[in-house]
């Protein structure tokens, strides 16, 4: 290989992009609008930059952030440039790296969470930096292994970080059935920590499975109604005012709110109504280093993703409907390269690395 040179899964260049195929499919859109805006693309095949891995997506995790960027709900903080790829979860193999890359190789089964508002992940390729990729475990599929970037770092960041979760502290998930909060049960388990799981009365086995050690159903009654204190809630949901939740925080309780505006909206000089109890609001960030934590527990079977129903590419506008639906139980994901997905599905590798359970 010439000095520098791009490492591509089939021929060594000498110059970045030189012989690659420069076209790709993808699913995207020309203009915000309604889930039938997104259209079938063939668009500029991303090239790593020198940090830069190139992933062949074989599945694309689907998230609420993907149809706010589809409908222009965020077009005031960021304007996207048309046409525009949704999708922030990637998971497949690393086609090609840049010259500085160290701990990926060509063919490596990897998945990475692309930065928060780029987009680029329904389609055959894209370009996440090293630091943000990590190596899938080996028990998933590619499907699974795409239900788990976003959602599981804003979980772990948001409890780690944020509410500084240890063993023996009570936690209030609500929208615990969702992807961020089917991830913040697990997590919550493994740190040690009691939970206590809201959701609509329909998904209680599931949140039990996953470890929740109480139930609320929130379409019975108020969750912040009851009688236990909580020294975090992490509302996966973006339901809950701080007046409500309040009232169910321990004295110095974290109430920790998917809504990344509401820490800004909470002044200093409120603090005194708050009485030592803290608001913390989570932007997840990409991070690889995270993504190996994560990856260790399902490794262990400590964590594992839930994925509601796998839609191929060009169905993505149903998945998008189904998303926005606000019903889904765990995860969506598109299937991208059908092949790819298929093979690591049948891995007799993969297969016997499942965890019982
Ligand atoms: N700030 C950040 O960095 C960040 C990162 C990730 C996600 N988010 C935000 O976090 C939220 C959740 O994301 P997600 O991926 O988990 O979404 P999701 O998977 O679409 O969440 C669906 C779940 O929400 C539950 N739900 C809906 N309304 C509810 C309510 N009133 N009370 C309790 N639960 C309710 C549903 O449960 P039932 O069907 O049982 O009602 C369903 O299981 C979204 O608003 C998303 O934009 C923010």
């Amino acid at each position: 290989m010439m000095g520098g040179g791009l490492r591509t899964g089939t021929e060594t260049f000498g110059e970045r992009g030189e012989g690659l195929d420069q076209k790709m499919r993808a699913v995207g859109i020309r203009r915000y609008g309604p889930p039938e805006v997104l259209e079938s693309l063939e668009v500029e095949r991303p090239e790593p930059g020198p940090d830069g891995v190139l992933i062949r997506v074989a599945a694309a995790g689907v998230n609420p952030a993907d149809c706010l960027l589809r409908s222009g709900g965020l077009r005031f903080v960021v304007r996207q440039q048309m046409p525009f790829v949704p999708g922030a979860d990637v998971a497949g193999i690393v086609e090609a790296t840049g010259p500085g890359v160290t701990r990926f190789k060509v063919g490596d089964p990897v998945y990475a969470m692309l930065p928060n508002t780029a987009g680029g992940g329904y389609a055959g390729y894209a370009v996440a930096a090293e630091g943000t990729v990590a190596p899938i475990p080996l028990s998933l599929t590619f499907g699974e292994a795409a239900g788990v970037p976003l959602a599981a770092l804003t979980a772990l960041q948001s409890l780690r970080d944020k509410a500084n979760l240890a063993a023996g502290g009570h936690v209030l998930v609500n929208g615990a059935s969702g992807g961020v909060g089917t991830f913040a049960i697990q997590i919550a388990k493994v740190v040690g920590a009691r939970v206590t799981a809201a959701a609509s009365g329909r998904n209680e086995d599931l949140v039990r499975s996953l470890g929740a050690d109480e139930f609320l159903d929130y379409t019975a009654a108020d969750v912040t109604a009851g009688k236990a204190r909580y020294d975090v809630v992490l509302d996966a949901a973006n339901v809950l005012p701080f007046w409500k939740v309040r009232r169910v925080l321990g004295p110095k309780g974290v109430f920790v709110s998917v809504n990344p505006f509401i820490g800004r909206l909470s002044p200093g000089w409120l603090a005194r109504f708050r009485g030592g109890r803290r608001i913390e609001s989570v932007l997840v960030k990409p991070d690889g280093g995270d993504l190996e934590k994560v990856g260790s527990w399902i490794g262990a079977g400590e964590v594992r993703p839930v994925i509601e129903r796998s839609y191929p590419l060009a169905e993505a506008a149903e998945a998008h409907r189904r998303s926005e639906s606000r019903r889904a139980r765990g995860k969506l994901v598109l299937v991208i390269d059908e092949k790819l997905t298929a093979e690591r599905a049948e891995s007799p590798l993969r297969k016997a690395n499942r965890p019982m359970g």
